[in-house]
């Protein structure tokens, strides 16, 4: 059996960075926590935790906390937790990817010039709310057609459009498409990060030539959902799983080459292990 892995499989640039901080802090004495899962990894997650790593997941139990560390992870917070962190003398590690930071940075200084937010995105993503913590007055959010066609925005005000990183490109455009009807003066800044592209088009391109293809990575990333959701569409055999455990393939014979692609918060030990245990086993 031959294998076609994806050179972007695993961990992207800011995952990568958050994790390997949390691990060296984690050799330091002072306890540490992290404002949500480091990464939507249950292994990681587990591994950190056996090290002495808590992981605190809304602003009251941020308030119990007396002493130690705050790791922001690369989804980024709101601006309040930045705030809160600060107000309670915590000392705070800030590992928010530098592309989530951009977009903080966009939302803080329009919505301050009086333009309002409209975020292309999941409301419901950790990353998106921690976006909408940083516009000055309440930011928008969309993710398809009709959640566009709902927003009305004060005709008087400008609109500037932003996007959660890990959208997909050709639905960003459409959906910018779609508001642009509507005739509102708008700004709009693509801040679809390149990793998550890179992924999702070498994800494709292996889909198409392979006979089956497998996705690995967390049940709740929606970074590896959409890498499904994209092979799927090129390829009928694919598969999701989240460890080599979750992998009972029953390959027809006349399947030759299988194509392997993960998401933003696989580490490369599993990446490896389903690699080889498919080259051995077919
Ligand atoms: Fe950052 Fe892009 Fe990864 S925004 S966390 S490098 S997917």
């Amino acid at each position: 059996m031959e294998v076609l892995l994806a050179k972007s499989a695993g961990f992207c640039f800011g995952v990568k960075r958050a994790v390997d901080r949390v691990y060296e802090l984690a050799q330091t004495s002072a306890k540490i926590y992290t404002y949500g899962p480091i990464i939507h990894n249950e292994e990681v997650v587990g591994d950190l935790e056996k090290k002495g790593v808590s992981v605190i997941e809304t602003k009251e139990e941020l308030r119990q906390i007396k002493e130690g560390v705050i790791v922001i992870r690369s989804h980024g917070v709101a601006k309040e937790i930045y705030d809160q962190i600060e107000q309670q003398g915590l000392e705070c590690v800030d590992a928010t990817c530098p592309f989530v930071k951009r977009i903080h940075n966009i939302v803080e200084k329009e919505s301050a010039n009086g333009k309002q937010i409209l975020i292309i995105g999941n409301a419901g993503h950790p990353e998106v709310e921690g976006i909408m913590g940083w516009s000055s007055t309440p930011a928008m959010v969309a993710e398809c057609a009709e959640e566009i066609e709902q927003i009305h925005c004060n005709p008087d005000q400008p609109v500037c459009i932003v996007s959660q990183t890990t959208f997909n490109y050709n639905k960003f455009q459409e959906l910018v498409e779609i508001f642009e009807k509507k005739g509102y003066d708008i700004s709009v800044v693509n801040t679809i990060c390149n990793a998550t592209e890179e992924r999702q088009t070498e994800a494709k391109e292996i889909a198409a030539k392979v006979d089956a293809m497998i996705i690995i990575g967390g049940r709740h990333s929606s970074n590896t959902r959409k890498l499904y959701e994209i092979c799927s569409r090129e390829c009928a055999d694919t598969y999701f799983i989240q460890t080599l455990d979750d992998l009972h393939l029953d390959l027809p014979k006349s399947v030759r080459l299988v194509g392997i692609t993960a998401g933003a918060s696989t580490p490369n030990k599993i990446i490896e292990e389903v690699q080889n245990y498919v080259r051995i086993n077919f």
